[in-house]
């Protein structure tokens, strides 16, 4: 087929077509097994039918007004995402990087209007990733997205994940936000450890900056609870979120509390689309969904069945030396002998049927729909240890 697109994607060998909960068709109409969940996006599997259902009863009411106007769907939406995190005030935009981008702005104008000029510093971690506009790469800690764009936005430092020392190293009066991903997602499903996402905690306190949250990947379930902040025992006072927030719509959003929401007064930040009524119907049926105890139990069960079976095949394979993560967003750590090659078992899981994901170069990623069931599950993983075995042969 003639490709019209920008060359800025490298595409699969195949177009798919239609999908429906854990299974995928292409144009040929071959059938493949989703454990990539659109990159932790099909929350819920493809096209599920309460999904489906607000989708079509909100196209026949309002697709969009412009920002002037609240809706329905979006208080309906920011009241269930405030009634259930530590939030107090939500903003809705339309993707991760837009959510970070306001949730970076805000904290900005936030230290500015409340200790002054010099309170602009922005802390962020080394192997971050946070999305492609300008600021977002600038602050992603992978040089790669950034490098070809400079002039950057200046005031960002980078530390290494994890370590307190260079953290409290770093951090100042200066220092307006410190932005962290719970789990470092795009560069190989890295957790941050208890005490590293608590003691940034405690510095932020220490030196009146704001902790920002990147929950765009951990969020909405994937790791059996709505938002992973929720294992570490603390609250950010910003937290970003996208991807599964949609279940596959576009939407994005930033929540925050009483304290900081008043930063963003009339006229300081918005969006044409941010909130729309379509995103947010959807968005809505999905956190219902999602955020139901059972389906984050669910999410648990099915999350250690999937990562007991993934290191079993890492053993007998000898490709994964270490399974990750946290729930249903898992990464396989590639033995020292397969290091850089992530990406020829993606193509080659692919050819057996199996969409699966990388995170970088040396992990292979798992987000599949928090509903895989134990079919889907098991003809996914036949189909992997087909194609591993085909690979390493
Ligand atoms: C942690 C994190 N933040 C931000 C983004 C950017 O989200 P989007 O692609 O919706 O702009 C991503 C996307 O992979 C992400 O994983």
């Amino acid at each position: 087929m003639q490709n019209y697109l920008t060359p800025n994607f490298s595409f699969a060998p195949m177009i798919p077509e239609r999908a429906l909960g854990s299974r995928v068709w292409d144009t040929e109409g071959r059938e493949y097994i989703d454990l990539s969940g659109g990159i932790a996006v099909n929350a819920l599997g493809h096209c599920h039918p309460d999904l489906v259902a607000a989708l079509a009863e909100q196209s026949q009411k309002l697709w969009h007004i412009s920002n002037i106007y609240t809706t329905k769907p979006a208080q309906e939406l920011a009241q269930k995402l405030v009634e259930h995190t530590f939030a107090d005030k939500v903003f809705f935009c339309n993707s991760g990087a837009e959510a970070n981008e306001a949730a970076l702005k805000l904290a900005r104008k936030y230290g500015r209007d409340h200790f002054g000029g010099h309170k602009t510093e922005i802390i962020s971690c080394l192997n971050s990733f946070h999305g492609r506009t300008l600021f977002t790469v600038s602050v992603g800690g992978q040089p790669k997205y950034s490098k070809d764009y400079a002039p950057l936005p200046q005031g960002i430092t980078h530390v290494p994940f994890n370590d307190i020392a260079a953290l409290e190293a770093a951090i100042s009066e200066n220092t307006c936000a410190v932005i962290i991903e719970p789990i470092q997602g795009e560069s190989g499903i890295l957790p941050a450890t208890q005490e590293y996402l608590q003691a940034a905690r405690r510095l932020c306190d220490e030196h009146g900056a704001l902790l920002i949250l990147d929950e765009v990947q951990t969020g909405m379930g994937h790791t059996g609870k709505l938002f992973a902040y929720e294992h570490y025992g603390i609250t950010p006072d910003i937290l970003s979120s996208a991807k599964a927030l949609g279940g596959g719509f576009p939407i994005g959003a930033i929540l925050t509390t009483d304290k900081i929401a008043p930063t963003f007064g009339p006229g300081t930040h918005g969006s044409t689309f941010g909130g729309n009524p379509m995103a947010c119907a959807v968005g809505s049926r999905a956190f219902d969904i999602i955020n139901a105890p059972e389906t984050l139990a669910y999410v648990e069960k099915q999350g250690q069945k999937l990562q007991t079976t993934l290191r079993e095949l890492g053993e007998k394979t000898g490709v994964f030396k270490e399974v990750r993560g946290m729930g249903l967003l898992i990464g396989c750590v590639l033995s020292d002998k397969y290091q850089g090659r992530a990406s020829e078992i993606t193509a080659a899981a692919l050819k057996h049927g199996l969409m699966v994901l990388v995170a970088g170069a040396d992990v292979m990623r798992f987000a599949p729909s928090l509903l895989l069931n134990d079919e889907d599950m098991a003809e996914g993983l036949k189909r992997l240890e087909a194609a591993l075995t085909e690979w390493i042969a």
